[in-house]
């Protein structure tokens, strides 16, 4: 039991946060972004348009809300990924910029 729960705490610790989407492919999820939403989110925000993430007001509050906006955006251009599409890339977006535990 001692172990299981060390074990546990480890996975949580192991790269700073607990991450809500643990088994998604992050790096299928990139390859998704680079493809698909870097050019629209470029063009309002400048760079590599990642600032979108980052920015102080951003939208994005918890990983429910991250899929959610990945959704909406996804839906407005019509690309019709599958759930565990849209769960790759809030695990890289997640991993890469918003760092939400929850
Ligand atoms: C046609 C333009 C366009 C494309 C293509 C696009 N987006 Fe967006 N995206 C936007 C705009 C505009 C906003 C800001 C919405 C707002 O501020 O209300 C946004 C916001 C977001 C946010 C929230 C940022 C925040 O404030 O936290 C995420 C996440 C996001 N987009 C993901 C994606 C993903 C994933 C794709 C690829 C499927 C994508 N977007 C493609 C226009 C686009």
């Amino acid at each position: 039991m001692k172990t299981l729960l060390l074990f546990c705490l480890l996975l949580i610790t192991s790269n700073g946060y607990a991450d809500p989407f643990q088994k998604a492919d992050a790096l299928a999820g990139k390859a998704l972004v680079d493809k698909n939403c870097i050019s629209c989110h470029a063009e309002s925000f400048g760079g590599d348009g990642s600032a979108i993430y980052t920015r102080e007001y951003r939208k994005v509050k918890t990983s429910k809300g991250l899929v959610a906006q990945i959704r909406n955006c996804n839906t407005m251009i019509g690309l019709k990924w599958f759930e565990d599409e849209e769960l790759n890339v809030a695990s890289y977006l997640n991993k890469t910029y918003y760092k939400l535990t929850e």
